[in-house]
C-alpha cells in the first residue's frame, strides 16, 4: 500500500473511491450529501461505515476530530473494504498539523495488517494507493507541504515497525524459538545497520545470570541474550531498552490451566516491541544511542525444570526464593536489567507482559507504568498521550515492599499477598536496580494490550505491537 499527499483538490484526483468522515454526526458539511443516507439508516454513528457504491463514496462516523479517532477511522476504512476490488482511495487532510496526517497514515497501515503466513489461501489485497488531498489548505506553503510528506514517511516507518512486532508475536511458539528470535534480530541488524551481539547459555553461566538460566532449564532450546545497538554520530543520550522475550510461557511446574495457556505465545511481546523500536529508531535516524536488550527463552516443563523451593542467585548477587515458577518473566528481566545497567546508559526502560494482575487492574487496553522517578514516569505518560497508546501510573508504596520478603533468600519471586500483583512484580524488579539507577529506570507492563482476543480500534486479533509507538514517541520527546 502506497500513501501519498497530492497538492490538488479532491475532485481533481482520480481514485476508485472517496473516504468521507462524518464528525460528531455533523451531516451538513459541504462534502456530504444527505440523500446518500436515504434508506441506509445512518446518522454518522461512531464506527459505522456506509459504502455508497453508485457514488463511489465511503462514509465513516467518528465522534470528534482527534488523533485516535482518525487512526481508528482510516483503519476501519481499509478493513471494511476487505473483499472489495477498489484499488485506490482518496480523502481530504482532516485538519492542519503533523499529528493528523500521522494518525491518518498510521490507521491505514495498522488497520490493513493481517497475519496470513499459515493460511493456505492468502488474503488478496486490492487496495494499492491512498491519496490524500490538500484541498482545504489550497495555499499550503511549499515548506509545510514537504513537511507533511515527511510526516507520512515517518508514520509509515513507525506503523510498519508495529506490524513487524505483530508478526513476531503471532508466530507459533514451536517456530519462534529463542534461537529463531535471535536470527530475526540478526536479520534486522543487517538490514538497519545495527550492531548485534547474541549470547547463549555459556555466557549466562559465566556472567552468573542464575535467574535467567533457571527459567530456561526445562527447554530443549537454548536461551539467548540478544543485544542490538544503534549508535549514531554525536548521540545526545544513551538509552537501554530491555524486553521480556518468553517465546512461550506454560507456567513451568506451576503449570497453567489449558484455557489460560492459549495466547501465551505472546509472552515475547516486550521483546518484539524492542525489535520493532530498534528498526524504527534506525530508519528515523534518531539522535540517541539506543541499546535493545532481549532475554529470550521459554518457560516449560521438563526433566531439568526449575522448581518452586529452588533458590537462585542473580547476576547482581542477590538470592531469590522461587515460590511460583509462573513468575518467570521477572527472573529473566532481573539479570537483563543488570546487563543493561552495566552499559551505563542515561535511562533504562523495560517492557514486558509481566502480570495478569495489571490486566485485572487496568483492563485490556491500558499499559501500566511503574518506577521510582516521577519525572520519568510523567514523560512516559506524555508519550502515551502523544502516541495514543493508553497508559496509567501505578504507584509504589511502603506497605507493598515487604510482601516480597523470603525466609531463606534475599527476596521471594512472588508476593505473599494475592493483591497488587502488578506493583509487587515491579518492586521485585526494583531489587535488581542499583542505587545509582533507581531514578533512571521505569517499567512498562503491557500484559493487557499486547495480545488482542477480540478486535478493537486498529487492532485485528493477535499481537498488537504494543509499546512500539509509545517508546518511539518517548525517544522523540527526549531532550
Ligand atoms: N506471562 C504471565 C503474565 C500474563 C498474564 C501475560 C496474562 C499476559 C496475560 C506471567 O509470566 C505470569 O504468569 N505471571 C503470574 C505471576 C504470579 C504467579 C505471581 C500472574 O500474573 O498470574
Ligand atoms: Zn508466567
Ligand atoms: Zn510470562
Amino acid at each position: 500500500m502506497k500513501i501519498e499527499l497530492i497538492d490538488k483538490k479532491i475532485k481533481e484526483i482520480k481514485a476508485d473511491l472517496e473516504l468521507v468522515f462524518i464528525i460528531n454526526k455533523e451531516l451538513k458539511h459541504k462534502w456530504i450529501n444527505k440523500n446518500d443516507f436515504r434508506n441506509r439508516n445512518f446518522q454518522g454513528e461512531t464506527d459505522k461505515t456506509v459504502l455508497v457504491e453508485e457514488k463511489k463514496i465511503l462514509y465513516i462516523g467518528i465522534p470528534s476530530l482527534n488523533h485516535e479517532n482518525l487512526r481508528v477511522g482510516t483503519s476501519l476504512a481499509v478493513r471494511c473494504l476487505d473483499g472489495f476490488k477498489f484499488k485506490s482511495l482518496k480523502l481530504g487532510l482532516y485538519g492542519e498539523g503533523d499529528g493528523n496526517i500521522q494518525s491518518l497514515t498510521e490507521g491505514f497501515i495498522l488497520g490493513f495488517y493481517f497475519f496470513d503466513r499459515y493460511l493456505s489461501e492468502k488474503k488478496k489485497n486490492y487496495l494499492k494507493d491512498i491519496i490524500i488531498s490538500t484541498e482545504e489548505f489550497g495555499d499550503l506553503k511549499i515548506e509545510s507541504f514537504e513537511k507533511l510528506k515527511k510526516t507520512i514517511k515517518e508514520a509509515e516507518i513507525i506503523a510498519r515497525s508495529v506490524n513487524y512486532a505483530r508478526d513476531l508475536v503471532n508466530m507459533p511458539p514451536s517456530e519462534l524459538t529463542p534461537i529463531k528470535l535471535s536470527s530475526f534480530a540478526r536479520d534486522l541488524a543487517k538490514e538497519n545497520n545495527l550492531k548485534v551481539k547474541i549470547f547463549g547459555e555459556k555466557y549466562l553461566e559465566e556472567e552468573g545470570m542464575g535467574a535467567f538460566l533457571a527459567v530456561s532449564k526445562a527447554s530443549p532450546y537454548p536461551p539467548q541474550l540478544i543485544h542490538l545497538v544503534y549508535k549514531p554520530k554525536k548521540a545526545k543520550k544513551k538509552i537501554a531498552l530491555v524486553g521480556k522475550g518468553l517465546t512461550y510461557d506454560s507456567g513451568g511446574l506451576s503449570l497453567n490451566p489449558s484455557t489460560s495457556m492459549t495466547s501465551m505465545k505472546s509472552d515475547e511481546s516486550g521483546a518484539s516491541a524492542i525489535l520493532g523500536v530498534m528498526q524504527a529508531v534506525s530508519k528515523l535516524n534518531l539522535p540517541y544511542e539506543v541499546h535493545g536488550i532481549v532475554g529470550a527463552t521459554e518457560n516449560v516443563v521438563g526433566k531439568h525444570a526449575y522448581k518452586p523451593d529452588d533458590i537462585l542467585r542473580a547476576k547482581n548477587g542477590k538470592t531469590i526464593e522461587v515460590k511460583n515458577t509462573d513468575a518467570e518473566g521477572r527472573l529473566v528481566l532481573a539479570d537483563c536489567l543488570s546487563y543493561a545497567q552495566d552499559l551505563k546508559p542515561d535511562y533504562v526502560l523495560d517492557i514486558a507482559t509481566l502480570t495478569g494482575a495489571v490486566v485485572v487492574a487496568l483492563g485490556e487496553y491500558t499499559r501500566g507504568i511503574m518506577g521510582n522517578d516521577k519525572n520519568l514516569k510523567n514523560s512516559l505518560c506524555k508519550a502515551s498521550l502523544d502516541s495514543g497508546e493508553l497508559c496509567t501510573q501505578l504507584h509504589f508504596n511502603r506497605y507493598l515492599r515487604p510482601l516480597l520478603k523470603s525466609d531463606v533468600a534475599d527476596v521471594s519471586n512472588i508476593s505473599s499477598s494475592s493483591f497488587g500483583g502488578a506493583i509487587t512484580a515491579a518492586l521485585f524488579l526494583d531489587q535488581f536496580i542499583d542505587k545509582k539507577y533507581k531514578d533512571k529506570w521505569a517499567h512498562l507492563d503491557i500484559a493487557g494490550p499486547a495480545f488482542v482476543k477480540k478486535p478493537w480500534g486498529y487492532n485485528p486479533p493477535g499481537g498488537s505491537g504494543a509499546g512500539v509507538r509509545l517508546i518511539i514517541q518517548w525517544l522523540k520527546n527526549l531532550k
